[in-house]
């Protein structure tokens, strides 16, 4: 009888468990009133099914370690004990694991509603993603690189690619979301922690994957007006070559192409337009514009002597931000 009390206590506790999950750190948004900051949920989604696999793990392994012991051979030649099935025990065994799983599915369920229902306020981000790096519009309609500033409060991502799956993942908000050629996706997340959060490429596109990196910063309400005002007068006045030092930056050219002719991963950049190279294949170019170019947008193309052809191709770069990165490379002398 107590085996059966044992089976039902388990039972309880890992129904119960669950219930520790619930919408606590809820707030209200316009009229339609609780919304979940999903983060919030997965999190503790996470915690919980941590403790519950340890519970399982632990349950099953510490008595087969037992029992590996206990029913060891002793004697050279000897028969095991023939042991009859336990139909309380085929019961628990099978109905446990269907409750745990069940349950699984539902709280799951539950939180991907919470990530699919984007607040009705969320401020929108158009994202496009691209070999190797993600353009981004505010509703304000500024543009930046790789680098976004968000208000306090839930955000939208509205998402495609110029090129080939890519995802927009930001670990501090807990979430992430492949953005499709052809396609739209979204997400959405609570951006209610100031600060720079890091964001990352996470779908394998190409060999500069790993550079894929981007940031969003979120600053509060007030803040964020001033630097939407900043941003507008910056692209006013701004010059090409301003603009594409920024993208050198941003896009992470800068890791590998110095300024000051300092020996990187690639060649530096200064006195770069207008040197003579030497080329693989043998003869020597000279570089302007037109060669600049064609090797930001394929960077296998005539492979120069010296280098290995690691770069990243930027293939779905923009004309405009091209024009504005060559227009840079040029001034640096
Ligand atoms: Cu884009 Cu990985």
């Amino acid at each position: 009888m107590h085996r059966l009390f044992i089976v039902a206590l388990v039972a309880v506790l890992l129904v119960s468990l669950p219930l520790g999950v619930s919408a606590d750190e809820a707030y209200q948004l316009g009229k339609t009133g609780r919304v979940v900051d999903p983060a919030v949920g997965w999190q503790k989604h996470f915690e919980l099914w941590a403790i519950v696999s340890t519970i399982i793990f632990l349950v099953v392994f510490l008595p087969m370690l037992y029992f590996i012991f206990k029913y060891r051979r002793k004697k050279e030649g000897e028969d095991g004990a023939y042991i009859e099935g336990h139909l309380g025990l085929e019961i628990a065994w099978t109905a446990i694991p269907l409750i745990i799983i069940v349950l699984l599915g539902v709280q799951s369920w539950a939180l991907f509603n919470d990530y699919r229902d984007v607040p009705p306020n969320a401020h929108e981000i158009k994202v496009e993603a691209f070999q190797y790096g993600f353009d981004m519009v505010t509703p304000e309609g500024i543009k930046t690189i790789n680098k976004i500033t968000v208000p306090k409060g839930p955000v939208k991502l509205s998402m495609t690619s110029r090129d080939v799956v890519h995802n927009f993942a930001i670990p501090d908000f807990r979430v992430r979301e492949d953005t499709v050629p052809g396609r739209m996706t979204y997400m959405w997340f609570d951006a209610n922690k100031i600060g720079v959060h890091k964001v990352y490429c996470a779908e394998l596109c190409g060999p500069g994957h790993s550079d894929m990196l981007a940031e969003v910063t979120v600053v509060s309400k007030e803040d964020y007006a001033k630097w939407v005002e900043a941003k507008k007068i910056e692209t006013q006045t701004k010059s090409p070559v301003a603009k594409g030092e920024e993208h050198f930056k941003s896009m992470g050219c800068a890791n590998c192409h110095s300024t000051d002719g300092s020996e990187g991963v690639g060649p530096s950049i200064k006195g770069l337009w207008g040197a003579k190279v030497p080329l693989e294949r043998g003869d020597t170019v000279t570089v302007d514009d037109a060669f600049l170019a064609k090797k930001i947008k394929d960077a296998k193309a005539e492979p120069v002597k010296g280098f290995p052809p690691v770069m990243p191709s930027y293939s779905g770069i923009s004309n405009d931000d091209l024009e504005a990165l060559v227009a840079y490379i040029k001034t640096v002398k």
